[in-house]
């Protein structure tokens, strides 16, 4: 895990990915209410979790850079909006079970050894009948210059995501391309895969 790569990024000036929430998320409006707990997987400088927060929800953003956690907290402040954070490393860290209405994991991407586990730990950190809302790059994104990991092995197919998340019910999910205009960093067209989960009761 390289978090000096990410404090160098979110070092620059300006937010990496923007400062507007994820357009998948936003999709995704109509299943959030007032008062749901929402844990934001690897939120970086938290675009997505101070629009949840905006939202009237509970967030808890974690993500291994102090660098863009710390703007995290500013965006929320700018934003007036509590934002709770933690930095750790989520190959480590000791996974909440069964806390959250909602998990969000944009553009979280972990190496084959960590993520079957991390992905599991996602879905049991969600209450019954909770929300898994994730969107990565697929392996098609290669092509593209428009972000994400260049290792074909970060990268993530459909078909991983039903293999993951097998023990959930599976509302959403599909291979599409986007036209991703997110900060310096994800900019053009897209190759994506979206999924929108529930665990089982
Ligand atoms: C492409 S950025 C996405 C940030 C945010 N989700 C967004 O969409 O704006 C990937 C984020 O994953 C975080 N990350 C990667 N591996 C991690 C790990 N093992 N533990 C915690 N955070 C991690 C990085 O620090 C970085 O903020």
């Amino acid at each position: 895990m390289h978090s000096e790569f990410w404090n160098t990024r979110y070092a620059e000036p300006g937010y990496a990915y923007g400062t507007a929430p994820n357009a998948f998320l936003v999709s995704q409006a109509r299943h959030l209410r007032s008062g749901m707990r929402v844990l934001a997987v690897a939120d970086g400088e938290g675009r997505n979790g101070v629009w949840l927060a905006e939202q009237g929800l509970a967030v808890l953003s974690v993500d291994a850079s102090d660098v863009g956690l710390r703007k995290a907290q500013a965006l929320a402040a700018e934003r007036n909006v509590a934002l709770g954070t933690e930095i750790a490393n989520l190959f480590d860290w000791v996974w909440p079970v069964a806390q959250f209405d909602v998990v969000v994991a944009i553009f979280a991407h972990f190496p084959p050894a960590h993520r079957a586990r991390l992905h599991a730990s996602m879905l049991r950190a969600l209450r019954p009948c909770g929300l898994l809302i994730l969107e990565a790059f697929t392996p098609q994104q290669l092509k593209y210059q428009s972000g994400g990991p260049r290792a074909l092995e970060m990268l993530y197919s459909a078909e991983t995501l039903r293999t993951d998340f097998a023990d959930a019910e599976i509302l959403e999910l599909e291979e599409t391309l986007t036209d991703l205009d997110e900060g310096p960093y994800h900019r053009g067209q897209a190759a994506v895969v979206r999924l929108l989960a529930r665990r089982a009761v």
